[in-house]
């Protein structure tokens, strides 16, 4: 059995786009800074749901709004690192095994077996496992679409039911490999869930690069006022979709497509405020408007305009980064230059996902799926 399937091309270019720049309208104006130079190309596996997310050299529009850093002064809020958020799944999904740069897990009724550059290791279960799956993501052909898919038993359709955290929406086959959710992010939604359910109030949640909602399906819920922001209408559509599986239709969301940078710029100007703010940007991506987002250039100026729109009882400002080539403690020092002042802590770490075999319960190797950081109040 061949169980490598060919790679696509991901080598990145740096993009040329022009950031106009002007004041903040609060604090002191600082350099506008990029949280590194280095775009090279990552080994991890891009999420790359259609339009939202594209390689630099294809869009050079600017985000047209931007502002200068705010020179943040006082103590450093307290510090926890390494932390590593561990997940063996949940609801409907595990990761069965990992091997020979692939996974193989189960979501909800099927078994799928997709590339994990990650997986340096040899499979921990037979061959005979890992032949008998319901998809293969292949990615051996240039074509997009459903054709990167294979399925050994019978055709399926696009979608099935899942649920996670007491959630329901739909797995999805996608063109890029993905299947609608990263539930290694399911930590996160934890902790979202347990923070709206003890406050005695109805807290306000924004979701950044939400892709298909699972999060502010979770996060409402949980009683929580969501804002959604995604730049791909066909995500929020997804995301919609979900929102009426999940039985939410009448939770106060708000489906935005919309570019994040430009989002958030205008919340600051009208002195809007969340006191949850999940951010999960992929390293390039691209707003509605053709607005290019590159991690390492904006990744500074977007948690500094995050801590402005933090509300003044806020719970925490949550950042996963993947597919790049840094270590924790770059975002975790950013993370923590940021939240200057603010009290709280920086915890930071990566996010990974534990084999637990064939029915789930029996517990092996770690695979790695992305870094952490996040500032919490308590
Ligand atoms: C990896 S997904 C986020 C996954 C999500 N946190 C989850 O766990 O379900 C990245 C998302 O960012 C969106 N995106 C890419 N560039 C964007 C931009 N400039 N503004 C807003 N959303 C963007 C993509 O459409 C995609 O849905």
């Amino acid at each position: 059995m061949n169980k490598k399937p060919q790679r696509p091309d991901r080598s990145a270019q740096k993009n040329t786009q022009d950031r106009g720049q002007k004041r903040s309208q609060g604090g002191k104006p600082g350099a506008v800074g990029s949280l590194a130079s280095n775009s090279a190309r990552s080994d991890h596996p891009q999420r790359n749901p259609p339009r939202g997310n594209v390689k630099p050299e294809s869009v050079t529009t600017p985000v047209a709004e931007t502002r200068r850093l705010i020179t943040r002064k006082g103590e450093l809020p307290r510090e926890r690192v390494p932390v590593i958020l561990e997940s063996t799944g949940a609801g409907d999904f595990y990761l069965i095994d990992s091997g020979a740069g692939l996974k193989l897990e189960q979501y909800g009724p099927y078994r799928i077996v997709r590339p994990e550059a990650q997986a340096l290791w040899q499979p921990g279960l037979p061959e005979s496992v890992w032949e008998n799956v319901d998809a293969i993501f292949t990615g051996d052909t240039d074509e997009d679409g459903m054709g990167r898919w294979r399925f050994p038993k019978a055709a399926l359709g696009e979608t099935w039911p899942m649920s996670l955290l007491d959630v329901d929406f739909l797995g999805r086959f996608t063109s890029f490999r993905h299947v609608g959710v990263f539930p290694e992010q399911i930590v996160h939604w934890s902790w979202v869930k347990e923070q709206a359910e003890k406050t005695d109030r109805p807290i306000k949640v924004l979701n950044l690069f939400g892709y298909t909602g699972v999060a502010s399906l979770v996060a409402a819920a949980a009683g929580a006022e969501v804002t959604h922001v995604d730049a791909s209408k066909k995500a929020i559509g997804w995301a919609r979709e979900n929102q009426a599986l999940a039985r939410l239709e009448r939770a106060p969301i708000r489906w935005i497509c919309e570019d994040a940078m430009k989002f958030i710029l205008r919340e600051e100007r009208r002195g809007n405020q969340y006191d949850i703010i999940l951010a999960d940007p992929p390293k390039f991506g691209r707003g509605p408007n053709g607005e290019v987002f590159h991690l390492f250039e904006q990744l500074p100026l977007m948690l500094d305009v995050c801590r402005e729109i933090l509300s003044p009882k806020a719970i925490g400002l949550v950042l996963t980064a993947y597919s790049i080539r840094a270590s924790f403690y770059s975002i975790h020092e950013l993370m923590r230059e940021t939240m200057r002042g603010a009290g709280g802590a920086v915890e930071s770490g990566e996010l990974v996902i534990r084999e637990a075999g064939l029915n789930g319960r029996e517990p092996a190797r770690v695979l790695s799926t992305s870094l952490f950081s996040r500032w919490v109040r308590q």
